[in-house]
């Protein structure tokens, strides 16, 4: 462990203050602005949560109320998060934890600061309050996971190279967070993300349910990577079609090299399901990706919104992303925070998580098996994708919602596609059957919130309160 003097000092204080003041919905009165409060569960010894409340200026400028930390695992992972009460009725509306993918990208440094959160990053670093935020009706948290991500950090430098071992740590961390907060144990609560939570959720949303304690009520994925079998042929649809109103992106000759090869593609992607083997799955990936996916980077587009260039060419693509970097990485901003001194640069991803990830072929497992879990044990689940994504587009993930095993199968094929309206507006199309809703918003790239924030939170509201899109 790193040895601090002055903060071994206050930990062990708070620590003791913990356990002689319960607590309570009254964490805002009890915090001091500097302080860190300490929560443990009984059954997690060895787990600690720091927390500390978040000044209203530092984000959300009213009404919620924010709190930032630590979940202390073992004295060795710690993993980064901020929370946000709803700014309606935090004591009845219920918890959403938001993940963003990579793997190893930043919740905060896109999800919250960009996308869903109750403020946005402006270029004079300064944050604007944003109407649209999804704590509107919801409290809701953004947590850096797995370690190594964001402000999140591992002592002894332990890489996590898989989502079970991921979930393991964020099963840890909602069960002390939620038990300790009473407030709002017993809330609804939803597990949300985007992109590579298209992995991530399936799977911990399983082990939540299984371990129990916590009352999930839904999974909600936007423009998730869930089934390559289904999604990598996909990309042919978008860019060598007009199907998105937008296309055909590239032209006849490149088409028909990559429709030829269609058939090969899958056919591999079929026998990496089938065997499991990580060197079938190499290969496949190999062939697919040179097929389809890598001439996309020719054309300088914006792998995250096709109808878009890429800002910069650096990956991330857009400005804001370079912003947030230089957000938080501000002396202020994570002392404010309460980060670590002796964690370096915040970066929106971390490469070295990514590559475990990919040398462990964790993107390999298909997750719709566990969304087929979860929707027979009645765990609902929401799928929605903006029509200009490239990368995990609303073609391949229509088609995984279509082709997947479990009891609706047939009564969700039968669905047809209708329009969902926002204020008398078309906002895109949809599809119900059981506790399945597959939902497209027109005109919106990867990152639907930031693209499509009114209609978005439309949607999530419907959703939360269980209503019809
Ligand atoms: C959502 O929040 C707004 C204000 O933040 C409130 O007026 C409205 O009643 C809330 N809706 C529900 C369903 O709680
Ligand atoms: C972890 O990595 C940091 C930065 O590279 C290094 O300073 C530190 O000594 C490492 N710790 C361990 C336990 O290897
Ligand atoms: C693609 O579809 C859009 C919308 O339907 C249409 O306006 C456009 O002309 C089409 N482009 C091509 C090349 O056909
Ligand atoms: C294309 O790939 C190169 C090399 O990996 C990268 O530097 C560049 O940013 C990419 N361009 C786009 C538009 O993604
Ligand atoms: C994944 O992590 C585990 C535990 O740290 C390690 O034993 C294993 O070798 C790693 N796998 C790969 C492929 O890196």
């Amino acid at each position: 462990m790193h040895l601090y003097p002055l903060f071994i000092l206050s930990f062990l204080s708070l620590f003791v203050l913990a356990f002689q003041q319960p607590f309570h919905y009254s964490i805002p009165r009890a915090f001091q602005n500097e302080e860190f409060r300490v929560l443990s569960h009984a059954s997690y010894e060895k787990h600690k949560i720091r927390v500390k409340r978040t000044t209203q200026e530092l984000c959300d400028g009213e009404i919620a109320k924010g709190f930032s930390g630590y979940l202390d695992i073992n004295d060795d992972k710690h993993l980064f998060f901020w929370w946000f009460n709803s700014r309606s009725q935090p004591s009845i509306d219920p918890v959403v934890m938001w993940l963003n993918g990579g793997p190893g990208c930043s919740s905060l440094g896109t999800g919250m600061l960009m996308e869903l959160g109750p403020c946005r990053v402006n270029s004079d670093l300064k944050t604007t309050y944003n109407p649209y935020a999804w704590n509107s009706n919801a409290s809701i948290f953004f947590l850096d996971q797995p370690v190594g991500v964001g402000f999140s950090y591992s002592e002894s430098n332990d890489t996590i190279n898989n989502t079970e071992s991921a979930a393991d740590d964020v099963y840890a961390f909602l069960k002390i967070w939620i038990s300790e907060m009473r407030e709002f144990e017993g809330n609804d609560f939803h597990m949300a993300g985007e992109s590579y939570a298209g992995h991530y959720l399936p799977i911990m949303a399983q082990e939540v349910y299984d371990r129990g304690g916590i009352n999930l009520k839904s999974v909600i994925i936007g423009n998730g990577g869930f089934s390559h079998l289904d999604q990598y042929p996909a990309y042919w649809d978008v860019t060598c079609t007009n199907i998105t109103g937008i296309g055909p992106i590239y032209d006849k000759k490149t088409c028909q090299h990559m429709e030829l090869g269609l058939s090969e593609c899958t056919r591999l992607l079929q026998a990496c399901e089938e065997y499991k083997n990580k060197v079938i799955c190499d290969a496949a990936i190999g062939f697919c990706e040179k097929l389809l996916a890598e001439p996309y980077n020719k054309t300088g587009l914006n792998p995250y919104d096709m109808s878009k260039k890429c800002f910069g060419g650096d990956g991330g693509c857009y400005q804001i992303g370079i912003d947030i970097a230089k957000f938080l990485n501000q002396e202020s901003i994570r002392k404010a925070l309460g980060v670590e001194e002796f964690i370096g640069q915040f970066n929106g991803c971390t490469d070295s998580v990514t590559a475990a990830f990919t040398k462990h072929g964790d993107e390999y497992k298909p997750t719709p098996p566990y969304i087929s879990y979860l929707l027979d044990h009645g765990v609902n689940v929401l799928i929605y994708a903006g029509t200009y994504d490239w990368i995990c587009n609303y073609i391949g993930n229509e088609r995984w919602t279509l082709n997947f095993e479990w009891s609706g199968k047939y009564g969700f094929r039968a669905q047809r596609l209708r329009e969902w309206t926002v204020d008398g507006n078309v906002a895109g199309l949809t599809r119900k059957y059981k506790g399945l809703t597959y939902v497209e918003v027109s005109g919106a790239g990867h990152m639907v919130p930031y693209d499509k924030p009114k209609e978005n939170l439309q949607m999530l509201n419907r959703w939360l309160a269980n209503e019809e899109m």
